[in-house]
This record gives structure tokens, C-alpha cells and sequence, in this order.
């Protein structure tokens, strides 16, 4: 397995990964006995089983905790998990610790991890906890509910859905991600480290967020609790303008 070092955004992820990778290598090592491994020790080549070397990251069946870097897999839309393998492979998104994982993978492979994980219906953590100034989280608050007229920025909602988990088939929930992850990926859709198909609109939208806005949403996300349903909604529920102005066209959603 390469290194991870060089795309992680801090120490701690850096310790964790660290940790992870020898986890990965310990769990691809564990197999190989001396000579005659008895019958019953053989290991089945099934995707569920191919599927253990991700827990070392992501957590058991992909649910991660909401503390350090490492996303939650488990529930996201398919269509959004698989745009998400397809860009590790293909250069899209760049994380080493990933793209070993995925590089020899076929799209018809891909799309059955992901309908794997989006399957999943699991339990979601606790909200993080936050000693961010009550100023800050209004601020973040507001851009996510209601956007930013002056700046031509829409309302996060508008597309993640009203309670923010999420609209089928492929925009993910924006609740139960790490603040350090968030800001990470809106910081590399700012400085074009992180691409989705064109019109890539998160691009749009991180070039027009500041670093405090960057700091806001992604503090205020991540101290919000799930809701009672924390499952991603059909498009339909949340309507968008029709005819769509530019800045809402995402060419990774089908239309
Ligand atoms: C060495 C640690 C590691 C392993 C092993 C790993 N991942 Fe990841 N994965 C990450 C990290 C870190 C990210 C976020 C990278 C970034 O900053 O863009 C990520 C991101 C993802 C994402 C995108 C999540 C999102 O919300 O956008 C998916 C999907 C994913 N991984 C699936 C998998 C699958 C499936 C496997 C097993 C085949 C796997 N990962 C194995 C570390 C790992
Ligand atoms: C016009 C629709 C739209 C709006 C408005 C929008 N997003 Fe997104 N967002 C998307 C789509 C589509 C994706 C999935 C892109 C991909 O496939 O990589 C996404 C992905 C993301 C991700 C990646 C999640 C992960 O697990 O890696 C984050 C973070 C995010 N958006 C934050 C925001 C924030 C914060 C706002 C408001 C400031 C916002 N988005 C507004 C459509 C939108």
C-alpha cells in the first residue's frame, strides 16, 4: 500500500490512516499460514468479504464515528457512492489510501460496492460537540437554510434536501460528517483538488465561499443531530426552480 501522508489535512488524520493502513496490510497478511491452511480457515472471495479491507478506515460496515476524518459510507445514495469510487479510480479525487483500493476495479464492480453500502441502515452517532461562538454557528446556519442572495449562492438545502440528508439518486446528506472532513472537501473543491462531472455546481458553490464561511457551515453541520429519518429523500420532495439557472445544473445528477 503507497503512503497516505501526502493528501492528509492534519495530524490526527494522519495518525488514524497510519494506523489504518497497517490495519488493511495486518487483515491482507492474516490469511497466509505456513504450508496447509485447514479447510475451515480458508476465507470465501466474497464481495463480502473483499469488503473488510474498508472497515479499517471507514468502520465497521462503513458507519465510521463522527470524530477525526474518515466519511460515513453506509446509507449514502448509490448513485452518490459510485460517482465517488468512479472519481477516486479516474483522478477526480485524490486520496492514495483510496485510489489503491479502487484503481483495478471495473465499473460493474464499483457499482456493486456501492449498492453494498447504500443499502446499509444503520444507527448514526452523536452530533460533535462545539465551543464555536454562537455568531459562528448563525452564520453557518443561515448559509446552509437560506444561501446568500447578495452572492448569487444557493441554500445548501435546496439540493441536499430540507432536513439535509440527502437526494436520491446521487446528492449525499450533509449531517453525521466530521467538521475536519467537511471543510476539507469544500477547501479542495476550492482549490480544484476535488472534481465532480461538469457542471461541476460545488465547485461554483466552494469558489464562493470564504474560509470563515467554510469554518461556519462545516462547524454548524456537524454539531447537528440526525432526524428521526435520517434517509435521503426523492428529488421530487424538494423542488427545484425550473428551468434550473446554471448555478443549480450538477452534471453528476442525472437530470
Ligand atoms: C486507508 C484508509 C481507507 C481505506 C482502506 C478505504 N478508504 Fe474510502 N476513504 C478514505 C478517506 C480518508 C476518504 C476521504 C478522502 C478525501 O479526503 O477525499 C475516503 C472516501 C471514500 C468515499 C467517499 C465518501 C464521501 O462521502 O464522499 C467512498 C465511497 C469510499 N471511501 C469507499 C471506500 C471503499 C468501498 C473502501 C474499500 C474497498 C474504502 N473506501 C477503503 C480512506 C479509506
Ligand atoms: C445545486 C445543488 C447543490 C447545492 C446548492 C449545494 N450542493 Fe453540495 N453537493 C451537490 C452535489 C450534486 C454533490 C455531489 C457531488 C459529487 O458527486 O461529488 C454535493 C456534495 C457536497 C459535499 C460532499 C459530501 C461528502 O460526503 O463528501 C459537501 C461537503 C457539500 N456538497 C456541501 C455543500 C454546502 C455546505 C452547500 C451550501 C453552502 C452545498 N453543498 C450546496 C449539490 C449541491
Amino acid at each position: 500500500m503507497r503512503t497516505t501522508r501526502r493528501f492528509l489535512p492534519s495530524p490526527v488524520a494522519q495518525r488514524s490512516a497510519r494506523a489504518a493502513t497497517l490495519a488493511v496490510l495486518c487483515l491482507a497478511a492474516a490469511p497466509v499460514w505456513a504450508g496447509d491452511a485447514p479447510a475451515e480457515r480458508q476465507v470465501p472471495d466474497t464481495l463480502q468479504q473483499r469488503l473488510l479491507a474498508c472497515t479499517a478506515c471507514h468502520g465497521k460496515d462503513g458507519r465510521a464515528t463522527n470524530q477525526g476524518y474518515f466519511p460515513r459510507i453506509a446509507g449514502k445514495p448509490a448513485g452518490y457512492l459510485y460517482n465517488q469510487l468512479l472519481g477516486f479510480r479516474d483522478g477526480r479525487r485524490h486520496y492514495a489510501g483510496m485510489t489503491s483500493m479502487v484503481e483495478h476495479m471495473s465499473d460493474d464492480y464499483l457499482r456493486r460496492i456501492a449498492d453494498h453500502f447504500a443499502a446499509l441502515d444503520l444507527p448514526y452517532p452523536g452530533p460533535q460537540t462545539t465551543a464555536a461562538p454562537a455568531a459562528l454557528l448563525a452564520a453557518g446556519e443561515r448559509l446552509v437554510r437560506q444561501g446568500d442572495g447578495a452572492r448569487q449562492l444557493p441554500a445548501c438545502v435546496k439540493c441536499h434536501g430540507a432536513a439535509m440528508t440527502g437526494t436520491l439518486p446521487a446528492t449525499p446528506g450533509l449531517l453525521g460528517l466530521p467538521r475536519d472532513y467537511l471543510v476539507a472537501q469544500l477547501g479542495a473543491w476550492r482549490s480544484g483538488s476535488r472534481h465532480a462531472a461538469e457542471p461541476d455546481c460545488m465547485a461554483r458553490i466552494a469558489q464562493a465561499l470564504g474560509p470563515d464561511d467554510i469554518a461556519a457551515v462545516s462547524t454548524w453541520l456537524s454539531a447537528q443531530p440526525l432526524p428521526a429519518n435520517p434517509k435521503a429523500v426523492t428529488a421530487s420532495a424538494e423542488p427545484l426552480p425550473s428551468p434550473l439557472p446554471p448555478s443549480l445544473r450538477c452534471g453528476s445528477v442525472p437530470p
